[in-house]
């Protein structure tokens, strides 16, 4: 694809993942202001669309052409927002009120925080189809958000630095390893909740 085939194609996925980021901001201001002791349950978020190289590099691993049309049926993460909370509860709720939220499709959704993957990997990934409406039509768009905590992130941060396009000889001992520090941190959060005042 030419680079302005490219520049054409992600113009709306722009428009969608500024739509979500909207909404999960305006989610983060109001979700607890029942109670005001409750402090805000996003930590931070980032966000980004997906390069032109990695859009044609994945199709290519699909077996595919690297058209426009293919990544646009295809590829479900070329807007992508990641969300970085305190605690694993908040992500449920914040989940929760965006899913009634009617006006948005749920594509996909994996659960990585109930069923971590082999490696140790925990995250909430789920992809929404986000309503775009232009002056004769609506078209819906995907957006991938990634869910996690601060040690989840953490960890991932660290096993992407680790790991990423590495080829290793010591590669199960080390997602074994790996995989025990992912339940460290787990615990970690879980005793710092613990700490928490509820009133
Ligand atoms: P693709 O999206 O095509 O890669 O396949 P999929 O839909 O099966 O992907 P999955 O939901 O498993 O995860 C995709 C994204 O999650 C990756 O691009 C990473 O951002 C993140 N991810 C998944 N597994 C890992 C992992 O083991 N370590 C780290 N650091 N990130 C991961
Ligand atoms: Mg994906």
């Amino acid at each position: 694809m030419t680079n302005e085939q490219y520049y054409e194609l992600i113009k709306p996925y722009e428009d969608a993942v500024q739509l979500m980021l909207t909404r999960l901001e305006v989610l983060n201001h109001s979700i607890y202001t029942h109670s005001a002791s409750v402090s805000k349950p996003v930590h931070h978020m980032q966000h980004r669309i997906k390069e032109k190289k990695s859009i044609e590099d994945k199709l290519e691993r699909f077996g595919m052409t690297e058209s426009v049309m293919n990544a646009k049926d295809r590829l479900m993460d070329i807007g992508g927002i990641r969300v970085i909370c305190y605690f694993q509860a908040e992500i449920y709720e914040l989940l929760e009120s965006l899913k009634r939220q009617n006006d948005l499709i749920v594509i996909k959704e994996k659960d990585y925080m109930k069923n971590p993957k082999e490696n140790g990997y925990r995250s909430y990934h789920i992809v929404f189809g986000v309503p775009l409406h232009t002056l004769d039509a609506m078209e819906y768009y995907p957006v991938e958000i990634q869910f996690r905590t601060m040690s989840m992130d953490f960890w991932s941060s660290m096993e992407h630095r680790i790991c990423y396009k590495k080829d290793r000889d010591d590669k199960e001992e080390l997602a074994r390893q790996l995989q025990a520090l992912s339940d460290s941190l787990a615990l970690i959060e879980d005793e710092l909740k613990g700490y928490l005042l509820v009133e």
